[in-house]
């Protein structure tokens, strides 16, 4: 199963942005151990801050991988162009959040991307990304 891993605006700061929100583990960190862990997935990452490279990212691995699981980060709360990239994909995507955005501000709460999404984790911390790729694993068998 190949897989990408796609992190929006501000996730490169991961470690030491809001780390009582966030943590204090660096996503290069996290992706050493989640592959290990899944030496059968092949974990790609990339991260941008720019909106049209998220989507340039997902038009270029959504018709050949086997999951994109996505933290579009504040586009999540914004961004109808990625809601459209979504929907015009064939690989599955997953929303996902590190945070539970349920219980933080009011324009969190909403999410644009979600309806084009096969489902969403949130709320687990960095493991939101190792659940999602546990929800792919059941998807393709
Ligand atoms: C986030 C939640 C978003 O509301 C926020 O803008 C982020 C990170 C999360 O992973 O919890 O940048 O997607």
């Amino acid at each position: 199963m190949k897989v990408i891993i796609i992190n929006g605006p501000n996730l490169n700061l991961l470690g030491t942005r809001e780390p009582g929100i966030y943590g204090t583990e660096t996503m290069e960190s996290y992706l050493t151990t989640l592959r290990k862990r899944y030496p059968s997935v092949e974990i790609e990452y990339y991260q941008s801050n720019v909106e049209g490279e998220l989507i340039n990212k997902m038009q270029e691995v959504g018709f050949s991988y086997d999951g994109i699981i996505l933290n579009a980060g504040a586009y999540t709360h914004t961004s109808i162009a990625l809601l459209d990239c979504i929907r015009s994909l064939q690989t599955p995507v997953i929303e996902v959040h590190i945070s539970n955005v349920n219980n933080r501000e009011e324009f969190r709460r909403h999410s644009i991307i979600g309806p084009g999404c096969k489902g969403t984790i949130q709320g687990f911390g960095l493991d939101s990304y190792r659940l999602a790729i546990e929800a792919l694993l059941t998807l393709n068998p």
